[in-house]
């Protein structure tokens, strides 16, 4: 049976400047601290990364960024290295974020590259796929889930996929900031982790993919994060909006406690 402990990750996006940030993490940690079944992430701005980490020194909260350059350091204007994240105390980093992917242009090519750079400088890359409405109403999900992972997996071995955990981000169910905007349903997103497991069976084998971990991201909140995450093959979650609140955040990971 597959079994595992689930991860509920805090995908902040960009919101909470250095004073606010540092005061959400102190509130979650006292609001989190008795959590053990479930491995809980925070991903901050970069600004406030550093801060957030401090703060969460000696707490059972690990720390990850959004995204990072694939190289260690060079001229890249505006860009952050997997050195700078390890040099901060970061153990994960979110790739192939679909905001990435839509308004930076970012393709399966480059994240190859960052989910390779990641895993050589022992950053665990949480990797993002999902279609968007329009493949969906198309009916091409399968296909498109294929691809992204076939791509973004390019030379990673099954060694490595211990360390990758896969979101599957239904765009269309991503709520940029709308708190009521609406989440793929539980059958749905069940439906979309097992055509990823299923995938990784294939480019991988049973057991690697088994044992890989598939969260899902898109309005996961504290109302339908017990349904979600008790669907068979939800290993855990990645939060955009409901994370932004650390109580609503908290409730998140209660529900994956049990
Ligand atoms: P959301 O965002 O929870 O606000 O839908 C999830 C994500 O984009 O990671």
């Amino acid at each position: 049976m597959h079994q595992m402990k689930k991860l509920i990750a805090a995908n902040w996006k960009m919101n909470k400047a250095v004073p606010e940030a540092v005061s959400a993490a102190e509130e979650l940690k006292k609001l989190v601290k008795n959590a053990k079944n479930a491995e809980v992430v925070v991903c901050p701005p970069f600004t406030a990364l550093e801060a957030v980490g401090k703060e969460l020194k000696k707490s059972n909260i690990k720390l990850g960024a959004q995204n990072m350059h694939f190289e260690g350091s060079g001229a890249y204007t505006g860009d952050i290295s997997p050195l700078m994240l390890k040099s901060i105390g970061c153990e994960y980093v979110i790739l192939g974020h679909s905001e990435r992917r839509e308004f930076f242009k970012e393709d399966d090519m480059l994240i190859n590259k960052k989910v390779a750079s990641a895993l050589s400088h022992k950053l665990k890359p949480i990797l993002c796929v999902g279609e968007n409405l329009e493949e969906r109403n198309r009916h091409w999900t399968q296909e498109v889930l294929e691809k992204q992972l076939n791509n973004c997996l390019q030379n990673v071995t099954k060694k490595q996929m211990k360390n990758v955990t896969i979101a599957y981000e239904p765009v269309w169910a991503i709520s940029r900031g709308d708190p009521n905007h609406k989440a793929a349903t539980s059958k749905d997103a069940e439906e979309g982790h097992a055509l990823i497991r299923n995938f990784l069976s294939i480019i991988f084998d049973r057991k690697t993919a088994e044992n890989t971990r598939i969260i899902y991201g898109g309005s996961m909140k504290p109302e339908n994060a017990k349904d979600l995450l008790s669907r068979k093959g939800i290993d855990g979650g990645l939060v955009g909006n409901a994370s932004l609140n650390a109580k609503s955040f908290a409730e998140i990971v209660k529900a994956a406690e049990n």
